[in-house]
């Protein structure tokens, strides 16, 4: 029995999430939570002839039965940007919006896996995971920040220019999610190694900028949806399948290093030369409490080595943001 909780399910990613969500036989009960039209959503959704069960929870005053015992909670609520914002600058809205929903679970939901999408996520993660340690339920292993987005890119991507499938293209994106926190590792991708150095650097901003890509195309109405509700399926299921059928997932996922291995941690320090992270994206092994392993970087080409080092600022930043936010 698996309960999942969407909270902001009537948006943009919400109702394409919540639609893939609802095609696993691993889901029991999708519970759907917004502050508007989710009875709608459910009751569309509800036709589905797989397994779970959909419930549609509208309001405040609905929350409580919303979230109460779910096993994971998926959260893409609050506002998108606009063309020439960061997502620093959704920060002043999504971050009391996220407190509110990780009160709720801290409540509610305490063991539940937390997946947080809402930007800006370099902050959002350490604002949930104040509120749980708030209430003496934190377990840095079950919140994890959802960066798959950056992976699912830099597949894409690579693919094209290396003429690969991107279904056969692995590679690891590190650091945070936003603009030059985000740190894809293409000297560690097979057949990268026939790239010029022109065309490393060319992919590799194309992967730390491609939200800004689809804010721009979309022209005000928004930023990626239906990629997200993809990458954000793709990393609650692997959470769910880890847990339930102890299934051995990695992905890359932006942590509390609290949850890392020493030498993984020790590994982001002498990447960025900062000793002061205290979050991180790493490739992470997905177990029956969430983080079972986070594995160290790697190795990492001269050029990565500086991108490396110019990330740990701005990431420092947005995570004592975060962490501070009353
Ligand atoms: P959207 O505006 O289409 O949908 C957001 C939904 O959140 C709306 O339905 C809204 O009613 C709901 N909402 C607002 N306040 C709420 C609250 N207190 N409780 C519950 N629901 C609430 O936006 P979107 O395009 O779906 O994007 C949502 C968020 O995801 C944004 O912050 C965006 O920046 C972020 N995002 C993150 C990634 C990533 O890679 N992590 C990728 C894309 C978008
Ligand atoms: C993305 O990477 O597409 C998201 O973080 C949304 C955005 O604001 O770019």
């Amino acid at each position: 029995m698996v309960k999942v909780t969407v909270c902001g399910a009537a948006g943009g990613i919400g109702q394409p999430l919540s639609l893939l969500l609802k095609q696993s036989e691993l889901v029991s009960h999708l519970s759907l939570y917004d502050i508007v039209n989710t009875p709608g959503v459910a009751a569309d959704l509800s036709h589905i002839n797989t397994k779970s069960k959909v419930t549609g929870h509208v309001g405040a005053d609905q929350l409580e039965e919303a979230i109460k015992d779910s096993d994971i909670v998926v959260i893409p609520a609050g506002v998108p940007r606009k063309p020439g914002m960061t997502r620093d600058d959704l920060f002043k809205i999504n971050a009391g919006i996220v407190r509110g929903l990780a009160t709720a679970a801290a409540k509610f939901a305490p063991k539940a896996f937390m997946c947080i999408i809402s930007n800006p996520v370099n902050s959002t993660v350490p604002i949930v995971a104040e509120v749980f340690k708030k209430h003496n339920v934190y377990d840095p292993r079950r919140i994890f920040g959802v960066t798959t987005l950056d992976i699912v890119r830099a597949s894409t991507f690579i693919g094209e220019l290396i003429g690969k499938s991107p279904k056969d293209v692995e590679c690891k994106v590190l650091g945070g999610h936003s603009g030059i926190t985000i740190l894809p590792l293409l000297s560690q991708v097979p057949g990268t190694d026939k790239l010029s150095q022109e065309q490393i650097e060319k992919v590799t901003n194309r992967i730390q900028f491609g939200g800004d890509e689809v804010v721009k195309a979309k022209d005000g109405a928004g930023s990626a949806t239906l990629s997200m509700a993809f990458a954000g399926a793709r990393f609650a299921l692997n959470v769910i399948e880890a847990a339930v059928n102890g299934t051995s997932v990695t992905e890359c996922t932006y942590i509390d290093l609290a949850a890392a291995d020493a030498d993984a941690v020790q590994s982001v320090k002498e990447a960025t030369g900062d000793d002061s992270l205290t979050y991180f994206s790493l490739p992470v092994e997905l177990g029956p409490n969430g983080v079972k392993k986070a594995f160290p970087i790697g190795s990492l080409s001269d050029y990565e080595k500086t991108l490396f080092t110019a990330a740990g600022a701005e990431l420092k930043g947005n995570i004592a943001k975060g962490a501070a936010f009353e």
